[in-house]
């Protein structure tokens, strides 16, 4: 589960890691009054879980009340990388001397730990990573051994933090790997990590994402759910019981396993790039056993999402046979009836592939289109998604 920027402050400073709070609101009005009782010059921040939120003029600074309530206003309802802004974070405006990275992640590729820390520069730090890489620094952490002071100090002098900043800043790191594996989490980023005036460090931003098998564990960590704040279409999804995630492109994608649908998003995305740079718009696992209720549960959340051109079905039958699919997708349809509107491309494969396919000729439906391959169908959804 990933978190918002003002609740990962919140864990951040559970473990003594200097933050400022300030106040979440969901409206222009709470915002103004929040501003007014911060005092002085305040920030305006939209909480969604994306990245980019200041290029994306999510991130304003307000001088007065008046001004923090209009920045409000704008801010909220905007979307951001196709999530919706809920509600918005007010904190005081700080006087930023130098900006910082600073993260520890899972290294699922080398079953570590890992470590990301620069002081060159934090907002930027993917164009850092491209133009200077060096100032970049990846240190690797042994899970067994954890951080502690010494580690810690390790980690900083190897970053080049300032010498006076030193101090300061192995407490943070020590308190950030708390919150990395005290509350099981799988990404800890400080971005921007600031050195504020009178040489004061503190993280200005946060993002953390929980990892979700530790739930048990972890009791209060459910109110970190936002269910008003969640994607619409994802809490439908939810209720129904469907492995769905939302993601910012136009071709809808429904497919069995997930394995599969991972795999597939990846080649539509690639079939995109002919296509005016067409993306997935969802991850959606129906899962074996595909019903027809299923699959209309599953295309009734795609065809929803106002940001799908086309969809793309792709079914390996299995134990599930293509036939079983191919009556699925018809009575789907069937089922939707008007609120099937969006051209869908299936391909099907595997066992009692040649009975699926015929079952979807005879149905003949207008929207649907057979395409045998799973290149050739990923090229068409984007083909269509295009026009
Ligand atoms: N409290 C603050 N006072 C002054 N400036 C701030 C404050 N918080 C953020 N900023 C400025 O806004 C910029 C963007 O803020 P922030 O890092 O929170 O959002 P973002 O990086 O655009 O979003 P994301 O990290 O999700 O990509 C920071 O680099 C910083 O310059
Ligand atoms: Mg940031």
């Amino acid at each position: 589960m990933d978190l918002m920027e003002y609740q990962a402050k919140e864990l951040f400073a559970k473990h003594g890691v200097p933050v400022t709070l300030g106040k979440t609101v969901e409206t222009a009005e709470d915002a103004r009054a929040a501003a007014q009782e911060i005092g002085g010059v305040v920030v305006v921040k939209a909480q969604v879980k994306a990245g980019g939120r200041g290029k994306a003029g999510g991130v304003k600074l307000a001088k007065t009340p008046q001004e923090a309530e209009e920045h409000a206003r704008a801010i909220l309802g905007m979307q951001i990388k196709g999530l919706t802004v809920n509600r918005v974070l007010i904190v005081p405006a700080e006087s930023i001397e130098e900006e910082y990275y600073f993260s520890f992640l899972l290294d699922r590729a080398n079953r570590s730990y890992l470590c990301i820390a620069s002081v060159e520069g934090g907002v930027e730090i993917e164009e850092v990573a491209k133009t200077n890489p060096d100032a970049v620094k990846k240190i690797p952490v042994d899970p067994g051994k954890g951080v502690d002071e010494a580690t810690a100090a390790a980690i900083v002098d190897e970053a080049g933090f300032p010498a006076e900043l030193r101090d300061q800043a192995i407490g943070l790191v020590v308190g950030l790997y708390k919150v990395f594996t005290e509350e099981d989490a799988t990404l800890v980023e400080v971005n921007p990590l600031a050195r504020l005036e009178g040489d004061r460090l503190e993280a200005l931003d946060g993002k953390v994402s929980l990892d979700e098998n530790a739930e048990f564990r972890h009791e209060d960590h459910a109110a970190f759910e936002d269910k008003a704040a969640a994607d619409p279409l994802e809490a439908k999804a939810k209720a129904k019981g469907l492995n769905y995630v939302k993601l910012d492109g136009s071709v809808g994608i429904i497919g069995n396993g997930a394995g599969l649908v991972m795999s597939t998003l990846d080649v539509v995305a690639y079939a995109g790039e002919n296509h005016g740079g067409q993306k997935p718009a969802n991850f959606l696992d129906i899962g074996g056993g595909a019903s027809a209720q299923v699959m209309a549960d599953g295309l009734d959340v795609i065809l929803n999402d106002p940001q799908v051109k086309s969809v793309f079905v792709n079914v390996f039958g299995g134990i599930t046979s293509c036939d079983a699919v191919a009556n699925g997708i018809v009575q789907a349809l069937e089922i939707l009836g008007d609120d099937a509107n969006k051209p869908l491309v299936v391909r099907l494969d595997g066992n009692n592939v040649e009975e699926g396919r015929r079952i979807l000729d005879a149905a003949n439906h207008p929207l649907v289109i057979d395409v045998p391959t799973m290149d050739g169908a990923a090229d068409k959804a984007a083909e269509l998604a295009s026009k």
